[in-house]
Protein backbone atom coordinates (compact mmCIF):
# COMPACT_ATOMS: atom_id res chain seq x y z
CA UNK A 1 0.00 0.00 0.00
CA UNK A 2 1.39 3.45 -0.74
CA UNK A 3 1.85 6.33 2.02
CA UNK A 4 -0.57 8.44 1.30
CA UNK A 5 -3.13 5.73 1.23
CA UNK A 6 -1.94 4.62 4.47
CA UNK A 7 -1.69 8.34 5.69
CA UNK A 8 -5.05 9.12 4.65
CA UNK A 9 -6.28 5.62 5.92
CA UNK A 10 -4.86 6.65 9.51
CA UNK A 11 -6.49 10.16 9.31
CA UNK A 12 -10.04 8.54 9.02
CA UNK A 13 -9.06 6.13 11.80
CA UNK A 14 -8.07 8.79 13.90
CA UNK A 15 -9.66 11.99 13.54
CA UNK A 16 -9.23 14.25 16.56
CA UNK A 17 -12.76 14.94 17.44
CA UNK A 18 -13.73 17.64 20.67
CA UNK A 19 -16.30 15.95 23.40
CA UNK A 20 -17.53 18.53 26.05
CA UNK A 21 -17.73 15.11 28.50
CA UNK A 22 -13.86 14.93 28.47
CA UNK A 23 -13.49 18.50 29.54
CA UNK A 24 -13.58 17.53 32.90
CA UNK A 25 -11.00 15.54 34.46
CA UNK A 26 -12.50 11.13 34.63
CA UNK A 27 -13.82 10.83 38.25
CA UNK A 28 -12.66 7.37 39.58
CA UNK A 29 -13.21 8.67 43.30
CA UNK A 30 -16.08 6.13 44.39
CA UNK A 31 -15.04 3.07 42.24
CA UNK A 32 -14.33 1.29 39.30
CA UNK A 33 -12.67 3.39 36.16
CA UNK A 34 -15.11 0.94 33.72
CA UNK A 35 -18.55 -0.21 34.36
CA UNK A 36 -19.86 -2.68 31.94
CA UNK A 37 -23.48 -3.09 33.24
CA UNK A 38 -26.45 -5.21 32.19
CA UNK A 39 -24.83 -5.35 28.76
CA UNK A 40 -26.64 -7.29 25.99
CA UNK A 41 -25.90 -7.47 22.33
CA UNK A 42 -27.95 -9.56 19.46
CA UNK A 43 -27.18 -10.45 16.18
CA UNK A 44 -29.73 -11.74 14.01
CA UNK A 45 -31.62 -12.85 17.97
CA UNK A 46 -28.57 -14.77 18.62
CA UNK A 47 -26.82 -13.14 22.16
CA UNK A 48 -23.30 -12.42 21.43
CA UNK A 49 -23.02 -10.47 25.27
CA UNK A 50 -25.85 -11.65 27.66
CA UNK A 51 -26.55 -9.33 30.41
CA UNK A 52 -23.05 -8.79 31.02
CA UNK A 53 -21.44 -7.23 34.07
CA UNK A 54 -17.90 -6.16 34.09
CA UNK A 55 -16.20 -3.91 36.79
CA UNK A 56 -12.27 -2.59 36.17
CA UNK A 57 -10.62 -0.43 38.78
CA UNK A 58 -7.93 2.19 38.36
CA UNK A 59 -4.55 0.91 37.37
CA UNK A 60 -6.00 -2.95 37.28
CA UNK A 61 -4.36 -5.85 34.77
CA UNK A 62 -7.54 -7.56 34.88
CA UNK A 63 -7.26 -11.01 32.16
CA UNK A 64 -10.72 -11.80 29.96
CA UNK A 65 -10.71 -15.54 28.96
CA UNK A 66 -12.95 -17.69 27.86
CA UNK A 67 -14.15 -20.56 24.84
CA UNK A 68 -14.53 -19.01 21.24
CA UNK A 69 -17.27 -17.58 20.92
CA UNK A 70 -17.93 -16.81 24.50
CA UNK A 71 -18.36 -12.59 23.57
CA UNK A 72 -15.00 -11.75 24.78
CA UNK A 73 -14.10 -9.06 21.18
CA UNK A 74 -17.84 -8.49 21.23
CA UNK A 75 -17.62 -6.96 24.88
CA UNK A 76 -14.31 -4.86 23.54
CA UNK A 77 -15.97 -3.67 20.47
CA UNK A 78 -18.45 -2.26 22.98
CA UNK A 79 -16.56 -0.55 25.37
CA UNK A 80 -15.24 1.30 22.43
CA UNK A 81 -18.20 2.00 21.00
CA UNK A 82 -17.54 0.09 17.88
CA UNK A 83 -20.56 -2.16 18.56
CA UNK A 84 -24.08 -0.76 20.11
CA UNK A 85 -25.39 -2.81 22.99
CA UNK A 86 -29.29 -3.70 22.74
CA UNK A 87 -29.49 -3.29 26.72
CA UNK A 88 -27.20 -2.06 29.53
CA UNK A 89 -25.17 0.40 30.16
CA UNK A 90 -21.09 1.19 29.85
CA UNK A 91 -19.63 4.11 31.92
CA UNK A 92 -15.93 5.36 31.79
CA UNK A 93 -15.16 6.56 35.39
CA UNK A 94 -18.52 7.78 37.16
CA UNK A 95 -20.02 10.23 34.66
CA UNK A 96 -18.73 9.76 31.04
CA UNK A 97 -21.24 7.75 29.82
CA UNK A 98 -19.45 5.42 26.48
CA UNK A 99 -23.04 4.97 24.79
CA UNK A 100 -23.08 8.45 23.91
CA UNK A 101 -19.88 9.10 22.36
CA UNK A 102 -18.46 7.74 19.02
CA UNK A 103 -15.10 5.33 18.42
CA UNK A 104 -13.40 8.05 17.44
CA UNK A 105 -14.31 10.02 20.53
CA UNK A 106 -13.86 6.87 22.98
CA UNK A 107 -10.21 6.55 21.30
CA UNK A 108 -9.47 10.20 22.00
CA UNK A 109 -11.19 10.38 25.31
CA UNK A 110 -8.74 7.99 26.63
CA UNK A 111 -9.56 4.25 26.04
CA UNK A 112 -7.10 2.68 23.47
CA UNK A 113 -7.55 -0.54 21.73
CA UNK A 114 -4.86 -2.46 20.39
CA UNK A 115 -5.93 -4.50 17.00
CA UNK A 116 -4.87 -7.60 16.43
CA UNK A 117 -3.18 -6.63 12.96
CA UNK A 118 -1.09 -3.73 13.54
CA UNK A 119 -1.74 -0.53 11.97
CA UNK A 120 1.88 0.51 11.69
CA UNK A 121 3.40 2.23 8.65
CA UNK A 122 5.81 -0.38 7.41
CA UNK A 123 7.97 2.51 5.26
CA UNK A 124 8.37 4.89 8.74
CA UNK A 125 10.93 4.37 10.98
CA UNK A 126 9.84 3.60 14.65
CA UNK A 127 10.51 6.75 15.79
CA UNK A 128 8.46 8.92 13.43
CA UNK A 129 5.70 5.84 13.86
CA UNK A 130 5.74 7.12 17.43
CA UNK A 131 5.73 10.69 16.07
CA UNK A 132 2.90 10.48 14.15
CA UNK A 133 0.69 8.93 17.39
CA UNK A 134 1.63 12.13 19.25
CA UNK A 135 -0.19 14.15 16.87
CA UNK A 136 -3.59 15.48 16.54
CA UNK A 137 -2.94 16.09 13.21
CA UNK A 138 -2.29 12.63 11.58
CA UNK A 139 -1.23 13.82 8.04
CA UNK A 140 2.13 12.44 7.55
CA UNK A 141 3.81 15.14 5.54
CA UNK A 142 2.08 17.55 8.53
CA UNK A 143 3.85 15.40 11.18
CA UNK A 144 7.05 14.76 9.68
CA UNK A 145 7.94 18.20 9.20
CA UNK A 146 6.90 19.74 11.61
CA UNK A 147 9.03 20.32 15.13
CA UNK A 148 8.56 18.33 17.99
CA UNK A 149 8.44 19.96 21.50
CA UNK A 150 10.97 18.91 24.18
CA UNK A 151 8.03 17.41 26.21
CA UNK A 152 6.69 15.25 22.93
CA UNK A 153 10.80 13.87 22.10
CA UNK A 154 11.02 13.09 25.99
CA UNK A 155 7.74 11.11 25.56
CA UNK A 156 9.19 9.17 22.56
CA UNK A 157 12.42 8.05 24.62
CA UNK A 158 10.28 7.10 27.74
CA UNK A 159 7.87 5.01 25.54
CA UNK A 160 10.36 3.82 23.18
CA UNK A 161 12.34 2.63 26.45
CA UNK A 162 9.08 0.64 27.73
CA UNK A 163 8.40 -1.11 24.73
CA UNK A 164 11.85 -1.99 24.42
CA UNK A 165 12.55 -0.78 21.04
CA UNK A 166 15.59 2.03 21.36
CA UNK A 167 18.15 -0.10 19.30
CA UNK A 168 15.09 -0.19 16.94
CA UNK A 169 14.58 3.38 16.49
CA UNK A 170 15.62 4.38 13.36
CA UNK A 171 15.19 1.01 11.47
CA UNK A 172 11.76 1.25 9.13
CA UNK A 173 9.30 -0.57 10.83
CA UNK A 174 8.41 -2.95 8.30
CA UNK A 175 11.96 -4.66 9.26
CA UNK A 176 10.82 -5.77 13.16
CA UNK A 177 10.11 -8.84 13.90
CA UNK A 178 5.89 -9.59 14.42
CA UNK A 179 6.36 -9.23 18.14
CA UNK A 180 8.21 -6.14 17.73
CA UNK A 181 5.34 -5.06 15.00
CA UNK A 182 3.14 -5.15 18.04
CA UNK A 183 4.84 -4.00 20.86
CA UNK A 184 5.17 -0.50 18.69
CA UNK A 185 1.55 -0.63 18.14
CA UNK A 186 1.20 -0.65 21.48
CA UNK A 187 3.63 2.05 21.62
CA UNK A 188 1.97 4.06 19.33
CA UNK A 189 -1.19 3.50 21.73
CA UNK A 190 0.65 4.74 24.61
CA UNK A 191 2.13 7.77 22.90
CA UNK A 192 -1.84 8.92 23.44
CA UNK A 193 -1.44 8.49 27.46
CA UNK A 194 -4.30 6.05 27.65
CA UNK A 195 -6.39 5.67 30.99
CA UNK A 196 -7.02 2.26 29.65
CA UNK A 197 -5.54 -0.26 27.13
CA UNK A 198 -7.58 -3.35 25.77
CA UNK A 199 -5.68 -6.08 23.75
CA UNK A 200 -7.13 -9.02 22.36
CA UNK A 201 -4.71 -11.98 22.11
CA UNK A 202 -1.85 -10.37 22.30
CA UNK A 203 0.76 -12.87 21.98
CA UNK A 204 -0.26 -14.91 19.12
CA UNK A 205 2.17 -15.91 17.06
CA UNK A 206 5.06 -14.73 19.30
CA UNK A 207 7.88 -16.82 20.02
CA UNK A 208 8.41 -17.71 23.36
CA UNK A 209 10.87 -15.17 24.43
CA UNK A 210 8.76 -12.19 22.48
CA UNK A 211 5.81 -13.48 24.90
CA UNK A 212 7.55 -13.52 27.95
CA UNK A 213 8.48 -9.76 26.69
CA UNK A 214 4.80 -9.07 26.09
CA UNK A 215 4.37 -10.44 29.96
CA UNK A 216 6.56 -7.89 31.04
CA UNK A 217 5.34 -4.95 29.13
CA UNK A 218 2.02 -5.40 30.08
CA UNK A 219 2.85 -6.07 33.68
CA UNK A 220 4.89 -2.84 33.85
CA UNK A 221 2.23 -1.02 32.32
CA UNK A 222 -0.51 -1.78 35.28
CA UNK A 223 -0.72 0.65 37.48
CA UNK A 224 0.04 3.76 35.31
CA UNK A 225 -3.15 2.19 33.05
CA UNK A 226 -5.55 0.03 33.05
CA UNK A 227 -4.90 -2.83 30.90
CA UNK A 228 -7.72 -5.60 29.83
CA UNK A 229 -6.16 -8.08 27.91
CA UNK A 230 -7.90 -10.86 26.07
CA UNK A 231 -6.02 -14.17 25.54
CA UNK A 232 -6.14 -17.86 25.03
CA UNK A 233 -2.54 -18.72 25.81
CA UNK A 234 -3.17 -19.77 29.41
CA UNK A 235 0.67 -20.11 30.82
CA UNK A 236 0.70 -16.32 29.25
CA UNK A 237 -2.02 -15.58 31.16
CA UNK A 238 -0.74 -17.19 34.20
CA UNK A 239 1.97 -15.35 34.04
CA UNK A 240 0.33 -12.20 33.98
CA UNK A 241 -3.10 -12.49 35.61
CA UNK A 242 -4.38 -11.00 38.90
CA UNK A 243 -8.42 -10.59 38.30
CA UNK A 244 -9.46 -13.63 35.48
CA UNK A 245 -12.86 -13.15 34.03
CA UNK A 246 -14.14 -15.93 32.48
CA UNK A 247 -16.95 -15.11 29.75
CA UNK A 248 -18.91 -18.36 28.44
CA UNK A 249 -21.98 -17.49 26.39
CA UNK A 250 -22.00 -13.65 26.85
CA UNK A 251 -22.16 -13.73 30.79
CA UNK A 252 -19.69 -13.90 33.47
CA UNK A 253 -18.79 -17.84 34.55
CA UNK A 254 -16.18 -17.08 36.76
CA UNK A 255 -13.90 -14.42 38.70
CA UNK A 256 -11.09 -14.53 40.69
CA UNK A 257 -7.62 -15.37 41.10
CA UNK A 258 -5.97 -17.66 38.26
CA UNK A 259 -5.94 -20.55 40.98
CA UNK A 260 -9.72 -19.98 41.77
CA UNK A 261 -10.70 -19.87 38.62
CA UNK A 262 -8.80 -22.98 36.94
CA UNK A 263 -10.15 -25.04 39.51
CA UNK A 264 -13.86 -24.15 39.30
CA UNK A 265 -16.01 -27.01 37.91
CA UNK A 266 -17.81 -24.73 35.83
CA UNK A 267 -14.22 -23.59 34.27
CA UNK A 268 -12.92 -26.88 33.83
CA UNK A 269 -16.14 -28.30 31.98
CA UNK A 270 -16.35 -25.12 29.35
CA UNK A 271 -13.54 -24.60 28.95
CA UNK A 272 -10.07 -25.64 30.71
CA UNK A 273 -11.06 -29.09 30.36
CA UNK A 274 -11.20 -29.04 26.67
N1 LIG B 1 -20.87 -8.85 13.52
C1 LIG B 1 -21.37 -10.04 13.91
N2 LIG B 1 -22.44 -10.56 13.31
C2 LIG B 1 -22.95 -11.74 13.71
N3 LIG B 1 -22.42 -12.50 14.69
C3 LIG B 1 -21.33 -12.02 15.32
C4 LIG B 1 -20.74 -10.78 14.96
N4 LIG B 1 -19.67 -10.56 15.78
C5 LIG B 1 -19.60 -11.63 16.58
N5 LIG B 1 -20.60 -12.50 16.32
C6 LIG B 1 -20.85 -13.77 17.02
O1 LIG B 1 -20.90 -13.47 18.40
C7 LIG B 1 -20.28 -14.50 19.16
C8 LIG B 1 -19.20 -13.90 20.02
O2 LIG B 1 -18.11 -13.56 19.19
P1 LIG B 1 -16.76 -12.92 19.73
O3 LIG B 1 -15.95 -12.61 18.54
O4 LIG B 1 -17.07 -11.82 20.66
O5 LIG B 1 -16.15 -14.15 20.55
P2 LIG B 1 -14.72 -14.27 21.24
O6 LIG B 1 -14.98 -14.62 22.67
O7 LIG B 1 -13.89 -13.08 20.95
O8 LIG B 1 -14.14 -15.57 20.51
P3 LIG B 1 -12.63 -15.95 20.06
O9 LIG B 1 -11.97 -16.47 21.30
O10 LIG B 1 -12.82 -16.98 19.03
O11 LIG B 1 -11.98 -14.70 19.54
C9 LIG B 1 -19.79 -15.53 18.15
O12 LIG B 1 -20.76 -16.56 18.07
C10 LIG B 1 -19.72 -14.76 16.86
O13 LIG B 1 -19.92 -15.59 15.75
MG1 LIG C 1 -12.14 -12.75 19.88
Amino acid sequence: MNLIKQAHQFSQRALPVRDPNFGKPLDTSHGPILYVEGVTVSFDGFKALNNLNLYVDDGELRCIIGPNGAGKTTMMDVITGKTRPDEGSVYFGQQIDLLGLSEHQIARGGIGRKFQKPTIFEHLSVYENLELATSADKRVWFTLTRSLSGEQKDRIGSVVEQIGLKPELYRPAGLLSHGQKQWLEIGMLLMQSPRVLLVDEPVAGMTGEETERTAELLTSLAGKHSVIVVEHDMAFVRSIARQVTVLHQGSVLAEGTMDQVQNNPKVIEVYLGE
